[in-house]
């Protein structure tokens, strides 16, 4: 009996010397099953307690137990320890820089284009102007005809036109949208259109499609002096309160009288001969202007003998480079991040 005792006790001490060496929870593993599996040692030495006489074997039975609970939490204070200690030498190893910054999401931002149409629009909206539009496919007539040029009118040629059917165009101006909104309700009307157009042309300074914002305010005894008062007042906020306009005659089919409107250079308010921008003009020109023709309102079912109006167009893009100070119109179409990421996220 004392033989099997110390057997008991042999394979158990020596199976607590290798759990206390185990360096890994795999070796513990393999500890585990060499002692207390099916054909591990101490289960051997259960085994042999057969051979005992009966009367021995409670004790025997009672110490192999004993060994074995013993066994078992060692192998789960180890199994512990070394868990802690893989959890340990993997933080080591990943270590974990909190203070770096992180990666920033992309956020888009508005297009040049689109702040400068919400900046005009946020300008003369709180005089009292609407937003509204009109399509960019459009019919010859509301093109042309409607606002005074008829199919052989002279400045059917400044339009470069693309005609894609039959009386249908690509609108080449904003325009028609006067007669559109005049058609569609009554007098008073005061409104801002602005969209895309479209001309059969293309070079550092022109696109085959860019952008126009339409101005049309009808009313009873609306003169050139309101016209001037609101153009007056938009340059002023668009570009500075120091900023002068200056209206010269010019011709639209559809305004009589008609004006081409220059505002102050911002840049070099007139002073510098080689200002990159105004030439040393001292002027630029934005926009196109004049009092809505009589013949319009009649087109359009008002009694010309009862109102009066004004309209004025400009190209966007034109005010997004005065703005911005882009020199070329080209950037504004390119859709290159490095240029349209410098208008930053507003919205
Ligand atoms: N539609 C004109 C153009 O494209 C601009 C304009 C609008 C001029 C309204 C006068 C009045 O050139």
């Amino acid at each position: 009996m004392s033989d099997i005792k110390a057997q008991i006790a042999e394979k158990g001490t020596l199976a607590l010397g290798q759990i206390t060496a185990a360096a890994e929870l795999a070796q513990l593993e393999q500890i585990r099953v060499s002692v207390l599996g099916k054909k591990g040692s101490l289960s051997e030495a259960l085994k042999s307690l057969g051979q005992v006489p009966p009367e021995e074997r409670p004790v025997l039975g009672a110490l192999a137990n004993e060994w074995k609970s013993k066994i078992e939490a060692a192998l789960e204070t180890k199994k512990t320890a070394l868990e802690v200690l893989a959890i340990e030498a993997s933080l080591e190893k990943t270590k974990l820089d909190v203070t770096i910054p992180s990666r920033k999401p992309h956020v888009g931002s508005l297009h040049p284009i689109t702040t400068t149409v919400r900046a005009i629009s946020k300008v003369l909206g709180r005089i009292g102007f609407d937003v509204t539009v009109g399509p960019e496919i459009e019919t010859d007539f509301l093109n042309f005809e409607a606002v005074n040029i008829p199919k052989d009118h002279p400045a059917r040629d400044m339009q470069d036109t693309f005609f894609i059917g039959p009386g249908v165009v690509l609108r080449s101006q904003t325009s028609p949208v006067q007669m559109r909104e005049m058609r569609n309700q009554s007098w008073p009307v005061r409104i801002l259109s602005p969209g895309a157009v479209y001309r059969c042309d293309s070079d550092a300074t022109h696109s085959p499609m860019f952008h126009q914002i339409e101005g049309l305010w009808v009313d009873r005894k609306v003169s050139m002096s309101d016209l001037k008062g609101v153009l007056d007042f938009f340059a002023k906020e668009m570009f500075g309160t120091e900023t002068k306009i200056r209206l010269r005659p010019s011709y639209f089919p559809f305004v009589e009288p008609g004006a081409e409107v220059d505002v102050s250079c911002m840049l070099c308010g007139g002073k510098n001969h080689q200002c990159p921008i105004c030439k040393g003009t001292g002027w630029l020109e934005i926009l196109g202007a004049g009092m809505v023709h009589p013949r319009l309102f009649e087109l359009a079912g008002y009694r010309p003998d009862e109102v009066t109006g004004f309209a004025f167009g400009m190209g966007i893009e034109r005010i997004a480079m005065l703005l911005h100070g882009i020199p070329d119109m080209r950037f504004l179409f390119q859709g290159d991040l490095r240029f349209l990421k410098q208008f930053g996220v507003q919205r």
